[in-house]
């Protein structure tokens, strides 16, 4: 990620600034709505905010046009309904990467293939790390071997989240989540996760504690510290991220690293806590403290990469907060202001 954002770095003037310890800040560009600008208007905000990375759900043409020669790194995942053809179908995997890896790669920088997203545990779970491996094989045979594959988990794959040291994957998710991790750890490919304090919070407001889990506790609104062993946790962020690691410990898999793939707060839509000035804090917060580089209580001194989701208020999403996660409206303006040029600031 320094190399990635040194590399950035040349081509934009925001980031010019602080050319040691730069760590970037990536954003989801979903597109489950009717009213967004064109690809390229969107890429050129992103670079203009000082966005580093993106990540897309699905593959779309338009879209990895729009990135050719932005400098942006590029997260592609595959839709959830093909992850069967990938996983039995080498041939189908292939014409994937030729489809939408091959034309682009001389021109966009790719850095991960996600086959599927938040699958595990579930009926499409057993198709993940196949459907991996032929695309793993598909890149190489295109000369693409650099484009590394892992595939995002959302935390439901956790049995045990608290406090975070004891950390395990559920039973459901274990028969799974071992053979991938097994798979990614010796290939030194992070594992993706998304991580949403906003949905303990607003599960139980009542008991969660605000600052906590908008990450400000940590500078001076609150003072709540969770304490788990020797380590101590300002905020439920690193918590979660941290539950996960212990989870992938347990595992077996000592050495794999964790990209935090969507997180963010919703601004509206009636949740508990959905408000803009929440919104803003967390997101804020965020970018703020994975710029730091302080990584989380177990991982000290490891920068994490994380993406925010979303770029755009989404209004074919299912109606409530899921609309309402997005930091612009459709005609780009903002719903908070971000200063995405925290993350490169240490
Ligand atoms: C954050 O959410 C809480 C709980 O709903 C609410 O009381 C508070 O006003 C919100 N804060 C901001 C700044 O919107």
């Amino acid at each position: 990620m320094r190399m990635a954002g040194l590399w950035i770095a040349a081509f934009s003037l925001l980031l010019c600034s602080s050319l040691s310890g730069v760590e970037g800040i990536g954003v989801n560009y979903g597109t489950i709505a009717s009213n967004l600008p064109s690809p390229d208007k969107v890429i050129a905000l992103c670079k203009a905010k000082g966005i580093t990375d993106v990540r897309l759900f699905h593959p779309d043409t338009a879209v990895l046009a729009a990135l050719r020669g932005s400098g942006l790194g590029v997260v592609l995942g595959t839709l959830n309904e093909d992850l069967a053809r990938l996983a039995s179908d080498p041939s189908f995997a292939a014409s994937w990467v030729q489809a939408y890896v091959r034309p682009f790669a001389g021109a966009v920088r790719f850095r991960y293939v996600a086959a599927g997203n938040e699958v595990v545990p579930g009926d499409l779970a057993s198709h993940v790390l196949p459907a991996m491996q032929n695309l793993e094989s598909a890149l190489r045979a295109a000369g693409l071997g650099g484009v590394r594959v892992t595939t995002a988990v959302s935390t439901s794959v956790l049995g045990t989240s608290y406090p975070p040291s004891q950390g395990a994957f559920s039973d459901a998710a274990l028969p799974s989540m071992g053979p991938i991790a097994s798979f990614l750890a010796p290939r030194s490919t992070p594992l993706l996760v998304n991580v949403y304090p906003y949905f303990a919070y607003s599960a139980d407001p009542a008991s969660v504690s605000l600052d906590y889990a908008l990450l400000r506790s940590d500078s001076g609104g609150g003072a709540v510290v969770v304490a788990d062993g020797g380590a101590s946790y300002g905020n439920m962020f690193d918590a979660i991220v941290d539950a996960v690691y212990a989870a992938l410990e347990r595992a077996g898999a000592r050495g794999l690293e964790l990209v935090v793939s969507e997180t963010g707060w919703p601004s509206g839509g009636g949740g508990a806590g959905a408000s803009v000035g929440n919104a803003s804090a967390y997101v804020n917060n965020v970018v703020r403290h994975v710029g730091s580089g302080r990584g989380t209580p177990r991982r000290p001194g490891k920068p994490v990469e994380a993406f925010i989701f979303a770029m755009f208020n989404e209004n074919q999403k299912p109606e409530g907060v899921e609309q309402h996660f997005g930091m612009f409206q459709p005609d780009m303006t903002e719903v908070y202001h971000v200063d995405f040029t925290a993350a490169s600031s240490s």
